[in-house]
């Protein structure tokens, strides 16, 4: 069983500090001591933006359960607590980590995603590591037709593609999220991509960052008659190579799910596992 202990550098982890700059200015973000509160009052439904991010791995879950109910958990609508922390390395297949594995509730779901970060980022120079993206094995995206920007055509193929997914059909959500993302793109802290396949949209990315020093790729799909082809890979290099032109020592972190297969597809392009995010999800009111 690997050490349970928060990671380093950010507090709470760098896998949530990253998870936090996917989501749009409707998320209310506040620190406190020992954690990180998110706050989603337009979409209760939003569960990874009503949560708690933990600094530290807890010593008890059911505490955090009850702090969520009597906070987050508050706003009309949101009936699932959501509580996270991040440990350092890769828990991928193993048991989940929690420090008291009895005080977990039964009903309790839990899951286990990887923080990874690009590995050229261990670089110490920042033009190695847009050189570096020459060396990744993935299909030329010159060969593709690929557009970016805040322009209908890339939007509307953005919000196609999150309805198949995978994640939900609701097409309410899908469409408030991407009006989320629109306006981190008019922030300027937000770019899609979008692949077309004869017109077709095919494969969608995004990359949010902070203006500092983190960005995250997120959100990385391909509908399913196109999976397989690299479609992917060549918009996540493509994507890496705008950003870094930009931002050349910006860390990219991308987060998955510990053992799912898009991790091997990250792994491909350079992308190393370095904390585990555990999030514990529990119905709100039981
Ligand atoms: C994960 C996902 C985005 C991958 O998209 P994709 O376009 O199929 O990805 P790629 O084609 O670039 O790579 C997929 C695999 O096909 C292989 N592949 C790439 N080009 C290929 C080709 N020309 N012929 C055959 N196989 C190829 C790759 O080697 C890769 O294998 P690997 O995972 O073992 O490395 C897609 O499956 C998806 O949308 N899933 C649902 C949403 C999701 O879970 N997203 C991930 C969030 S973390």
């Amino acid at each position: 069983m690997p050490t349970v202990r928060a990671t380093g550098a950010v507090r709470g982890g760098i896998g949530l500090a990253a998870e936090r700059l996917g989501h749009g200015p409707a998320v209310m973000v506040t620190t406190a001591s020992d954690h990180v509160a998110l706050r989603t009052p337009t979409r209760p439904d939003h569960f990874s933006g009503n949560a708690l991010h933990l600094h530290e791995p807890p010593t008890a879950v059911q505490p955090w359960l009850d702090r969520h109910r009597r906070t987050v958990g508050a706003i009309p609508g949101v009936d699932r607590a959501f509580v996270c922390w991040e440990v350092a390395g890769d828990l991928a297949g193993t048991d989940p980590p929690a420090a008291a594995p009895d005080d977990l509730p039964t009903d309790a779901g839990v899951e286990l995603v990887s923080a990874m970060v690009w590995r050229p980022d261990l670089a110490e120079r920042p033009t190695d590591r847009v050189a570096a993206l020459a060396a990744v094995d993935a299909r030329d995206p010159d060969d593709l037709d690929i557009r970016s920007g805040a322009d209908d055509k890339v939007l509307s193929g953005s919000r196609a593609l999150y309805l198949q997914a995978g994640w939900g059909t609701d097409v309410d959500y899908w469409r408030w999220h991407s009006a989320q993302q629109l306006d981190l793109v008019v922030a300027r802290r937000c770019d899609i991509w979008v692949a077309y396949v004869m017109g077709i949209p095919a494969s969608r990315v995004s990359l949010m960052h902070d203006r500092h020093s983190l960005a995250i790729v997120e959100d990385v799909i391909t509908h399913p008659l196109h999976r397989g082809r690299g479609l992917a890979s060549a918009l996540v290099v493509h994507a890496l190579r705008q950003h870094l032109a930009d931002h050349p020592d910006h860390g990219i972190v991308i987060r998955a799910d510990a053992d799912g297969s898009a991790r091997h597809l990250y792994e491909r392009l350079g992308f190393a596992t370095v904390a585990t995010d555990v999030s514990i999800s529990h119905p709100a009111r039981p």
